[in-house]
């Protein structure tokens, strides 16, 4: 027994990332290091070289002439469905019998005795097809008459034309907005080991294995509990792992089961890049009427996005977009409207903030178009709008704002960057200075928790207490470097009041916990977190009533305190006490269960509460550009984000600092680019620029809004972290938005797009500056 009163890794410590050390060693363990039986066959996949097509046929012929080629797949080797859409839609192939349908879609797959004899193999197909017209952006997709992928979504509230004719200002818009590659370390990866019967384990890099799963049963032609998917962590997933490893997974499964032998898959980075989804692009069609103050009266928006082939997550992502096209603003009338187009490009998918990044952008773009017209400084816009009391509080899908907090952690964060005085620093710069210019810019994030589809809302945790007091968690969510384990972890640890170390993490397996969501909509340590605990107070409870049974002592009488049990004046080490329970036949297993309460959304009405509550944040930023080449550089970043009560401020002020930077990058130097082939040519790090450390803030301060408790009932009054912070990075952007300006003494909202890459930056000085002239 210990003898501090304490315990490692309670609540709302800093304790370490449970990988940390592994991670920085290279000792963690990835799909890719489990160790390959005897016989592993590499599959690699064959893929499309035209846009649109009608497909004739395959002639694989010389692909199985290749030394080490064991045969191939295609579409005619699906034995059960051939279908991975994530709805249940059907309109998305493992392989197409009869239409390509993107450029890089994959056709078949190589199996192979080593994955570079596949890889080299699969170069090697006659692709027999027909081309015909393609659509590759949303513009062109809705000139050539193509469909929705999904049904629009509307949202509405006041009378939007009422409103815009009696704003004494009006200004229309359009901005385009880009997507994003999702970049992470770890590509995607399946690797399958067959089994007796119909059974097959598929270890897999996912955000949802359940969803893999099913796909694989689905594709199978087997019921789902033939099917096992395990995950133990993920070289980040950012949201292109909750559906995409379909895929990967059933292409794995088919041919392990084809050859009774263990099957691995991994794609290239440029494979990885053109065959998977990334974050949808769109164009915003914006108009907005607002009195002479700025305050807005009414906002119109349609949001179309490029969803590419097939709908995939396109309907709740282009819906999360309307639903973030508020941001943290008032609309007394407003009408918003989605056109999810199909478009003849990879499928775009899930990507840290679900669409809802997009919608933000179109906001703030709006306070912005405002500011320069009324000649105000943006942050005066932004607070003149926030969201209030009664009458003030209603949002376009109709759900009360009852949590704001901006007020109070705007204001903090303007003092603390001392945002004024340095604006006023920057005008005088600018003032002098020809070439370089600064620009600063305060901006605000509200982020709606919970996924908008409310089944989804649901968690399981297991845990068992072995007879030596060492404990076992699992639960339905999956590690992606967020720190998700670590958190649960420490609910459980607080909750027997043990050690952290006392508790194995063990991989995301559908075995323990069946049926669970993605971990997704940041709300992994929300839904887990409570599902592990629901499992640790059903153990506790039988814990408590077999000591007062012993003990002869009531309910009260009995304590856990730091790696002891207490009953009365008896004291017993944890374990001295499980081993106690285990000899009187206590069930010392438990499966834990949580569903998050209150919420309800009704898509076709557009009203509800899909929300349980709202994460808030605020960011300033400011930045140089030089004005003869458009390169910039982001010289002070502040931050200041609430994350409710922190269950782990490390992990959280680590979240923040991570999507403030992909946020960052997204709208500043990540510009993915096809030709007019429907080639996507920004397919590997070298033409597709992240943000590198040397592009950070060169001042970074980060706070967590310290005082903020979540006033719902979550657990540990904690707030979802994983997104909401990634609209932090909307500061740079508005902040180069200013440098740029600057150039025409501020008498115009600058036309700039996203990614403000410099080529955009310097096009947009250039533009101004004519105009000036
Ligand atoms: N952080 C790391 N390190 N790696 C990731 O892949 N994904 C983000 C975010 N933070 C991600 C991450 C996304 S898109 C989501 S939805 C959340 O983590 C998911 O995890 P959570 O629900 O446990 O926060
Ligand atoms: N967020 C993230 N992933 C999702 C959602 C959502 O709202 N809905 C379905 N998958
Ligand atoms: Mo995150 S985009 O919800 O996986």
């Amino acid at each position: 027994m210990k003898d501090t009163l304490t315990i490692t890794g309670a609540a709302h410590s800093d304790h370490n990332h449970d990988s940390a050390v592994k991670h920085v060693t290279g000792r963690a363990n990835y799909t890719d290091d489990i160790a390959m039986p005897e016989g592993t066959l590499h599959a690699y996949l064959g893929v499309s070289h035209v846009a649109h097509a009608t497909l004739h046929g395959l002639d694989l012929s010389e692909v199985l002439a290749v030394p080490g080629v064991v045969g191939v797949l295609t579409a005619a080797d699906v034995p059960g469905v051939n279908d991975i859409s994530p709805t249940g839609r059907n309109d998305e192939p493992v392989f197409p019998t009869d239409r390509i349908q993107f450029h890089g879609q994959p056709l078949f797959a190589v199996v192979a005795e080593t994955r570079d004899i596949a890889r080299r193999a699969a170069e090697r197909a006659c692709i027999d097809c027909t081309p015909l017209p393609h659509a590759l952006d949303p513009v062109a997709a809705q000139e050539a008459g193509y469909p929705h992928v999904t049904a629009p979504l509307k949202l509405e509230r006041g009378d939007l034309d009422a409103g815009l004719a009696a704003a004494k200002n009006r200004i229309k818009g359009r901005i385009t907005v880009g997507g994003q590659d999702h970049m992470y370390l770890e590509g995607h990866i399946a690797f399958a080991i067959p089994g007796e019967d119909d059974d097959v384990i598929v270890h897999c890099s996912t955000q949802h294995p359940s969803e893999a799963q099913h796909m694989v049963a689905h594709v199978l032609g087997v019921p789902s509990n033939a099917v096992v998917v395990n995950v133990r962590r993920m070289g980040g997933g950012f949201g292109g792992k909750e559906s995409q490893m379909n895929l990967f997974a059933a292409v794995a499964a088919m041919a392990a089961k084809k050859w009774g032998q263990a099957v691995k898959i991994r794609p290239d980075r440029d494979q990885d890049m053109t065959a998977t989804g990334k974050r949808h692009d769109f164009v915003i069609d914006y108009e907005v009427g607002f009195d002479d103050t700025g305050r807005i009266e009414a906002v119109g928006g349609t949001f179309a996005a490029r969803c590419g082939f097939s709908s995939d997550l396109s309907g709740p992502v282009t819906d999360r977009a309307l639903f973030h096209a508020d941001n943290a603003y008032f609309y007394p009338n407003v009408r918003l409207t989605s056109r999810p187009m199909k478009t003849n490009t990879v499928s775009n998918t899930a990507f840290r903030g679900f669409g809802g990044p997009q919608g933000v952008v179109a906001a703030e773009r709006m306070i912005e178009e405002i500011a320069y017209a009324t000649g105000q400084d943006p942050l005066d816009v932004r607070k003149a709008n926030f969201y209030g009391n009664e009458g003030r509080d209603l949002t376009p899908y109709h759900q009360q704002v009852e949590d704001n907090i901006l007020d109070r952690l705007v204001s903090e964060l303007e003092e603390s960057a001392d945002y004024r005085a340095r604006r006023t620093e920057i005008l005088a710069y600018n003032a002098g200075s020809p070439v370089l210019k600064k620009g600063i810019a305060l901006t605000p994030v509200k982020f709606g928790i919970s996924f908008t589809a409310t089944w989804y809302n649901q968690a399981g945790a297991l845990v068992h207490v072995y007879n030596d007091g060492s404990i076992h968690l699992n639960h339905g969510g999956t590690e992606m470097g967020q720190g998700l384990n670590t958190k649960v972890a420490q609910v459980v640890a607080e909750a027997f009041q043990v050690d952290f170390e006392r508790i194995k993490i063990t991989k995301t397996t559908t075995e323990k916990v069946p049926n669970t969501s993605a971990t997704a909509a940041s709300s992994g340590t929300d839904l887990n977190g409570m599902a592990a605990l629901n499992a640790v107070e059903q153990i506790k409870a039988r814990l408590v009533e077999f000591a007062c049974d012993r003990w002869a002592v009531p309910p009260g009488a009995v304590r856990f305190e730091a790696n002891r049990v207490l009953i009365g004046d008896e004291v017993l080490s944890f374990d001295a006490f499980i081993r106690q329970a285990y000899l009187a036949r206590v069930q010392l297993s438990a499966a834990g269960f949580y569903k998050t309460p209150k919420i309800h959304w009704d898509r076709d009405k557009g009203q509800g509460r899909p929300f349980y509550y709202y994460a808030y944040g605020a960011a300033c930023s400011e930045v140089t550009i030089d004005t003869l080449t458009g390169e910039y550089r982001v010289e002070r970043t502040d931050i200041l984000h609430d994350v409710g009560r922190s269950l782990n401020p490390a992990l959280d002020k680590g979240q923040v600092e991570g999507a403030f930077i992909q946020g960052m990058g997204w709208l500043t130097t990540e510009e993915l680019w096809w030709d007019d082939a429907g080639r996507l040519r920004t397919h590997a790090p070298s033409t597709y620029k992240i943000p590198l450390a040397s592009d950070r803030p060169r001042v970074f301060n980060v706070n967590l809004a310290d005082w903020s408790e979540n006033r719902e009932l979550t657990i540990k009054r904690s707030k979802a972290v994983g997104e909401p912070p990634f609209m932090l990075g909307i500061s740079v952007f508005e902040a180069l938005s200013m440098a740029v300006a600057s150039v025409a003494d501020y008498r115009e909202c600058p036309r700039l797009d996203a990614p403000a890459t410099p080529e955009r930056v310097l096009m947009a000085v250039d533009r101004l500056r004519r105009g000036a002239a």
